[in-house]
């Protein structure tokens, strides 16, 4: 039976099939209001960089730094110094600060190393498999800020409690337990701070080094952007590393033989990032009347930016329901654009290709099957024993 349309972006997130939908956005309007929603839509390449560009658009709506639901929280304290969650000198110089240590991690020794650490923890079934998606990242993110490998579970756990914050489909018994996590989070990378044990040269140490250089003197921030590395990487290089998976699945072809140079998952992980990407969307507040692409919207309206069009836009990229490795290396609308866009791109591709060079192998041999978690934004899929493909 052939599949319903998604009613709108946000249940396109999670529908089985939801590129045709989101091609037919980027073909209409770059901005317009959906009734459905109640909301502006930002779509296609040239409403998504309208958006994104614009300096009137920011991330949180104008006046409440933090969500109602978290304010005078732990969470609330910890979200409002996040990157992530603030424009102008609050962003700035912490970006600016992020950005360099991240660009400077060795990507080529990342990737060897989690290609060790994937290898010694090759998922045996489904199950096996959802529980990696989310820890190999997390492993290689607490490997390299210089956290001892007995730290890494608790930090799994810490980290994925507290992004139940971030969701408005969370209940309170989530709630409660992200307040726990962003707690013990901060305590434990205050630990690794004032102990020293952060190792010279790990990226927790350039982060503060940095942070020092740039007169970014607010430890706190410091503090809660070094554990935002952890949130931010997350659930969003899970849905990478499961899309990677599911893609996978459809052209098994793409498994190359064993010890085969040069690897294809570079390429193949760039494809997966715009064919079927992680993040669907992302927010926008105006906080002044703002002309967009011609459109003018009032101060205090919140857009849906839809990167899922923009990656499907045919005028940028050719024949958009195909999965290509062959393409130009144009950006990627699913890592963000503009003042926000996401520095840790190359870091998560490179864990995620180590994890796919160590379990492609068993992974082909696994009846799977697969729905998505419930999710707002992300696209991540949860495996179950299945038929083979
Ligand atoms: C496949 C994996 C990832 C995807 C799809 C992704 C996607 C994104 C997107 C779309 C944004 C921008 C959000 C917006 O503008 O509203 C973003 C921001 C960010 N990402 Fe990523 N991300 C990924 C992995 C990572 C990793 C591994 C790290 C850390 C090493 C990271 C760190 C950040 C940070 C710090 C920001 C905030 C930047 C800012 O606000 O200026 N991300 N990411």
């Amino acid at each position: 039976m052939p599949l319903t349309d998604p009613l709108h972006p946000i249940a396109a997130v999670t529908h089985a099939a939801p590129y045709d939908y989101y091609r037919r956005l980027a073909d209409g309007p770059p901005l317009r209001f959906d009734a459905v929603l109640g909301c502006w839509l930002a779509t296609g390449a040239a409403g998504v960089r309208a958006v994104l560009e614009h300096p009137a658009c920011r991330v949180r709506p104008p006046g409440q730094a933090v969500p109602p639901n978290l304010a005078g929280t732990p969470c609330g304290a910890f979200f409002a110094e996040l990157v992530r969650m603030n424009d102008g000198e609050r962003h700035a110089v912490p970006k600016q600060v992020l950005a360099r240590a991240l660009g400077q991690v060795d990507l080529a020794r990342l990737q060897g190393r989690v290609a060790h650490l994937a290898g010694d923890r090759v998922p045996g079934s489904a199950g096996q498999l959802n529980a990696a998606l989310f820890e190999l990242p997390l492993y290689a993110m607490a490997d390299l800020l210089g956290f001892a490998p007995a730290q890494w579970p608790a930090l799994v756990a810490w980290t994925r409690d507290f992004v139940a914050c971030l969701s408005p489909l969370s209940n309170g018994a989530q709630l409660a337990g992200a307040q726990v996590a962003a707690d013990a989070l901060l305590q434990g990378f205050s630990v690794l701070l004032r102990e020293g044990t952060a190792i010279p040269g790990s990226l927790l140490d350039d982060v503060v080094s940095g942070a020092r250089q740039a007169g970014w003197h607010a430890s706190g921030a410091v503090l809660a952007n070094l554990a935002g590395l952890l949130s931010q990487t997350c659930e969003a290089t899970a849905g990478l590393l499961g899309n990677a998976i599911v893609a996978l699945r459809a052209q098994p072809q793409l498994v190359p033989q064993r010890g085969a140079a040069p690897q294809p998952w570079p390429a193949m992980l760039r494809e997966v990032s715009r064919h079927d990407p992680a993040i669907h969307n992302t927010r926008r507040y105006t906080a002044q009347d703002a002309d967009l692409n011609g459109v003018l919207i009032p101060q205090g309206q919140l857009i849906v930016v839809v990167l899922a069009s923009a990656c499907h836009d045919a005028s940028v990229y050719a024949e958009p329901g195909r999965f290509l490795l062959q393409r130009p290396g144009l950006a990627l609308p699913g890592f963000g654009h503009g003042r926000h866009v996401c520095p840790g791109q190359s870091i998560a591709q490179a864990i995620a290709a180590a994890c796919l060079q160590a379990w492609a192998g068993a992974l082909a041999g696994m009846p799977l099957a697969w729905r998505y978690l419930p999710s707002l934004n992300a696209r991540i899929p949860v495996f179950s024993p299945g038929e083979m493909t």
